[in-house]
C-alpha cells in the first residue's frame, strides 16, 4: 500500500510543499530505497529511520520499503526529512491507526530524528509556517525545539514533539501534544547601544544620522580614526521606527533558514550586522552550494555596518552593489536560482588617510558604489575640551530623535506606501517628491555647477525629501535642497577615477 505525508523544500527563503510517499511491498531481501532528488543526508536518513522507528517500539516491515520525495525536479537537501518519512513508513505498513492517518493528512511535519527516535530541530520551519498558511493548512508538527519560532506565524496551530513516539501518539489520539500559544511575541525597544545624547559634538554626522534613519539613506562617514565613527554608527539602531509585524516576519524567515535562533522567541529587534572587513563575499551576500543567506540578509530590515570600508576586498565590495540596487540577492545554483532578502540600511566608515603606503582610502571606492550611499559625511576630531564637557542640557537623546523619525515614516508612508524614501527611483520621485520651483531651480543650479550626474540628481532629491517629511512639510522647500547637497562630498572625490 502506498501512503503519504506532506513536508516542504527550502528554496532561499520560501518553502515550497514536498509530499513524500511510501510503498511497502512483500520481497525476500528486505531493503529500503529513497528516490526524488534527494541528497546524501537525506539518503542516509533510510538507515536513520529504520532504527529510530524500532528503537520507539514499533516493528520496521520486512520487504522493500519505496521512499519517493514529490516533486522529483526540486533537490532535498538535509535531514528534515526523518519524520516525515518515518511516518509514511509506518503509515504504509499499517502501523497508524486510520483516524492517524486522516489527522497526518491535515499536517506540515518536518523533523530530524536521533537514532532512539527523538527529535531534533531543523532549519526553515518560519518558511514552512508561511507555506501552511498559504495552503490553508492548519497544523504543523515539529520538534519541541523548532516551537517558538514557528509560533510566529498566526493562523496556524504548532505541535512541538519531542520524539516519533509522542507524534505518533498525538495523531492516534491517545496522548495529544500541548500546541505552542502563537503570536505572543514580546514588545522590545529598540537595540539601544548608545544615546545620541551621549555623543559630543558632530552635529551635522548626529543631523545625517537622524536623516538615513527616517528615510533609509545609505550612509558613508569619512573621517580621522578615534573622531567617534563607530560610536555614531553604533546610535543609528536606536533612531529607526518599530519593526512592523510583516518585518518581523520576513526577517524572521531568513533566520529560521540559516538555523539561527531556533528554540528562541523570534527577533522583534532590527538586527545590526557589523561584518569584519576580511569576511569575503560569499559570506556577506551569501551563497555556497547550500545556498545560505549572508550578511546582507541576515541584516534584512536593519543595519549593515562596514567599519573600515576600503579594507574590504575589492570582490566583496562589487557584491554589494546587487543588494543595494535590488534590496535582494540572487544566488544561482546548477539546477535552480534560489532569491533572499536583503533590504538593509548601509553605514560606512573610512579613515580619509590617502597617503598610507598601501593607498587605501575613498578614493579606492568605485564611484557606482559611492553613488548609492546617499549620505556622506566628512567628520573632524571633536575638541578635548568639548569631549571633557559635561554640560548636555541642549543635547537631544535618541528617543526625542526617534520620535521625529518615526512621525517622519508615517507621513512617507501616508504618501507613498511602505517603499523609503531611500529606495525610491526616478520615476516615483517625479511623482513623491514635490518641489516649490525656486526649490528646483536651486537643485538644478547645484548640479551644473558641479557637473554632477543624474544619479545625484535623484539621490539629492532623495535626500531633500526626507529633509521636507522631518520638517513635516509638504513641498520641498529651497532650504532643504540646500542641506541636501551639503551631503554629496564625495561626488567631486570620485569624478575621473
Ligand atoms: N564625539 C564624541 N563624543 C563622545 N565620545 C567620543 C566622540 N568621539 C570619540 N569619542 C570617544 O572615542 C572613542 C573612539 O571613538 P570611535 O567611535 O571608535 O572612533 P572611530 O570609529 O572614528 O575611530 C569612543 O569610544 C568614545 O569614547
Ligand atoms: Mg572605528
Amino acid at each position: 500500500m502506498s501512503t503519504t505525508c506532506t513536508s516542504y523544500v527550502l528554496q532561499g527563503i520560501e518553502a515550497a510543499r514536498c509530499v513524500i510517499e511510501a510503498d511497502v511491498s512483500h520481497a525476500t531481501l528486505p531493503r529500503t530505497t529513497i528516490v526524488g532528488l534527494p541528497d546524501m543526508a537525506v539518503r542516509e536518513s533510510s538507515e536513520r529511520v529504520r532504527i529510530a522507528i524500532e528503537n520507539s517500539g514499533f516493528e520496521y516491515p520486512f520487504g522493500r520499503v519505496t521512499v519517493n520525495l514529490a516533486p522529483a525536479d526540486l533537490r532535498k537537501e538535509g535531514p528534515v526529512y526523518d519524520l516525515p518519512i518515518a511516518l509514511s513508513i509506518l503509515r504504509a505498513a499499517g502501523l497508524l491507526p486510520p483516524e492517524a492517518g486522516g489527522r497526518l493528512d491535515r499536517c506540515l511535519v518536518a523533523g530530524e530524528l536521533a537514532l532512539d527516535g527523538t527529535l531534533r530541530p531543523v532549519r526553515g520551519v518560519v518558511p514552512l509556517g508561511v507555506l501552511a498558511r498559504r495552503c490553508g493548512i492548519r497544523h504543523l508538527i515539529l520538534p519541541l525545539e523548532n516551537g517558538p519560532e514557528a509560533g510566529l506565524v498566526d493562523a496556524v496551530s504548532v505541535w512541538p514533539a519531542r520524539s516519533l513516539r509522542d507524534v505518533v501518539a498525538h495523531l492516534s489520539g491517545t496522548d495529544r501534544l500541548r500546541p505552542v500559544a502563537t503570536d505572543q511575541r514580546p514588545e522590545s525597544s529598540p537595540g539601544l547601544d548608545v544615546d545620541l545624547g551621549d555623543i559630543k559634538g558632530q552635529e551635522s554626522a548626529k543631523r545625517a544620522l537622524v536623516i538615513a534613519a527616517a528615510g533609509r539613506h545609505n550612509l558613508l562617514m569619512v573621517g580621522p580614526p578615534g573622531c567617534g565613527k563607530t560610536m555614531l554608527a553604533r546610535a543609528l539602531p536606536g533612531l529607526l521606527p518599530p519593526m512592523t509585524s510583516e518585518e518581523v516576519l520576513e526577517l524572521a524567515q531568513v533566520h529560521s533558514c540559516v538555523g539561527l535562533r531556533s528554540g528562541h522567541a523570534p527577533v522583534t529587534v532590527r538586527p545590526v550586522r557589523a561584518p569584519h572587513h576580511t569576511a569575503s563575499a560569499a559570506s556577506l551576500v551569501g551563497g555556497g552550494t547550500v545556498p545560505r543567506p549572508g550578511e546582507v540578509s541576515l541584516a534584512h530590515h536593519g543595519v549593515l555596518f562596514l567599519d573600515e570600508l576600503p579594507e574590504f576586498t575589492r570582490g566583496a565590495l562589487e557584491a554589494l552593489r546587487e543588494p543595494l540596487q535590488d534590496r535582494m540577492v540572487t544566488v544561482s545554483r546548477v539546477s535552480s536560482t534560489v532569491r533572499f532578502p536583503a533590504s538593509f540600511l548601509l553605514v560606512a566608515a573610512a579613515n580619509p588617510d590617502r597617503t598610507s603606503p598601501r593607498r587605501r582610502g575613498i578614493d579606492r571606492l568605485s564611484g557606482p558604489l559611492i553613488d548609492r550611499l546617499d549620505l556622506q559625511v566628512e567628520l573632524r576630531p571633536v575638541p578635548v575640551r568639548m569631549l571633557r564637557s559635561d554640560h548636555r542640557a541642549d543635547v537631544d537623546s535618541s528617543a526625542d530623535m526617534r520620535r521625529v523619525v518615526v512621525r517622519a515614516v508615517e507621513r512617507a508612508h501616508d504618501r507613498q506606501g511602505t517603499v523609503p524614501n531611500g529606495m525610491l527611483r526616478g520615476e516615483q520621485l517625479d511623482r513623491f517628491a514635490r518641489m516649490r520651483p525656486e526649490a528646483e531651480a536651486c537643485l538644478i543650479e547645484v548640479l551644473q555647477e558641479r557637473e554632477l550626474s543624474a544619479r545625484a540628481w535623484d539621490s539629492l532629491r532623495r535626500i531633500a525629501l526626507t529633509i521636507c517629511d522631518l520638517d513635516d512639510s509638504d513641498e520641498i522647500e529651497r532650504t532643504h535642497v540646500v542641506e541636501a547637497t551639503g551631503y554629496r562630498v564625495f561626488d567631486q572625490a570620485v569624478r575621473g577615477t
